[in-house]
């Protein structure tokens, strides 16, 4: 059976790191309460740096990594909930900026499940034969939506940008899950414009920001998350001892550790580096791929899974051979 396969990976974060100390600063919080609560020690924020300009440079290093140019790409999707623009999209600007003149370029956002929902988008498309290769790309700048001076929020995010090349190929296995509840949206929300025309009686006033249930998101996740990975071990015919290694969305490292202890693998298995990066919504997974494979923890025929979940609510796992 056709499936795909990760050929090249890449990664681009901001130069400007924010530290927890910094934070202090601006809220009323401490570097303590923040590695905790959620394991983050510092998050890449952009000064400059876009969407875009994040996704072209993972994008170019991923196209390095697998040996292929630009022009041999037949599909590029990026994940993104925060594009500097509406139009066009982040995907169209990405193949403008490298230069991918045959490929079809279109953006995906499930939020923090953006990667997955992407990958899994590929995975049909070089399946059916509607492509040969993929370039999929998660990238972020969050630091635009955050409310700096709510504590709640600020401290969780930063910016930063993955990517991968897939390539069709006949002798590998995926499986993968994916869902929505679209009816539990509230719980991690950010609006975008309001109405605003001749049309509209009064000007609507907004908060174009970041609103999350902490709680709310956190019991969605340590519950979900094993279960879509069961659910697709179970597809898989495999069991958690089969996996070598366990990327998952990098939100919290409480979250992380609870989802392990319910899907009964090591933490070991469970790389992290939101110590790092923070929460960098659709762009964690590819950043946490791209570490581990420059960092040779990956090798070649290894069982790997891949979990995001978030707004939406959503959730997307895909498990697949090195
Ligand atoms: N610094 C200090 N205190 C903070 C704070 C911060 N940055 N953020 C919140 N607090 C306070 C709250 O105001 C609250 O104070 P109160 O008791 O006086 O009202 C107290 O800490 C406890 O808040 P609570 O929300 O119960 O904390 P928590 O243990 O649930 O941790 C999160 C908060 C956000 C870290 C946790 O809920 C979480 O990680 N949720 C998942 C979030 C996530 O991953 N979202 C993205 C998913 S894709």
């Amino acid at each position: 059976m056709r499936t795909i396969r990760i050929t090249g990976t890449g990664s681009a974060l901001p130069g400007r790191i924010v530290t927890n100390k910094e934070l202090e600063q601006l809220v009323e919080t401490s570097d303590e309460w923040i590695r905790e609560r959620t394991g983050i020690a510092e998050r890449h924020v952009s000064v400059g740096e876009t969407v875009v300009t994040l996704a072209s440079e993972a994008a170019h290093k991923a196209l390095e990594q697998a040996g292929k140019t630009a022009e041999e790409i037949d599909l590029i999707l990026v994940a993104s909930c925060s594009p500097e623009q509406y139009l066009p999209c982040c995907a169209c600007q990405v193949q403008a900026a490298i230069g991918a003149v045959n490929a079809l370029a279109f953006d995906v956002n499930a939020a923090c499940s953006g990667f997955l929902f992407a990958l899994n988008t590929a995975d049909v498309y070089l399946r059916t034969g509607l492509a040969e290769n993929a370039l999929v790309i998660g990238s972020e700048g969050l630091s635009k939506l955050v409310d700096w001076q709510d504590r709640n929020t600020c401290v969780l995010f930063g910016d930063g940008a993955g990517a991968a090349v897939v390539e069709a190929d006949p002798a590998r296995m995926y499986y993968f899950d994916q869902g929505s509840d679209g009816s539990r949206g509230e719980a991690l929300s950010c609006p975008g414009r309001p109405l605003r025309s001749p049309f509209v009686a009064t000007d609507q006033g907004f908060a174009p920001y970041i609103f999350m249930d902490g709680q709310e998101v956190f019991r969605f996740a340590v519950k979900k998350v094993p279960e879509t990975v069961a659910l697709v071990l179970q597809k898989a015919g495999l069991t958690a001892e089969d996996v070598d290694l366990f990327l998952l969305h990098q939100a919290n490292e409480r979250i992380l550790q609870a989802a392990a202890r319910r899907i009964g693998a090591p933490v070991s298995k469970f790389p992290m580096n939101m110590q790092a990066c923070g929460n960098t919504s659709a762009a964690s997974i590819p950043i946490l791929l791209d570490e581990a494979n420059r960092k040779g923890l990956l090798k070649r025929g290894q069982t790997v899974v891949l979990s995001g979940f978030g707004a939406g609510l959503t959730w997307g796992t895909a498990l697949f051979q090195w």
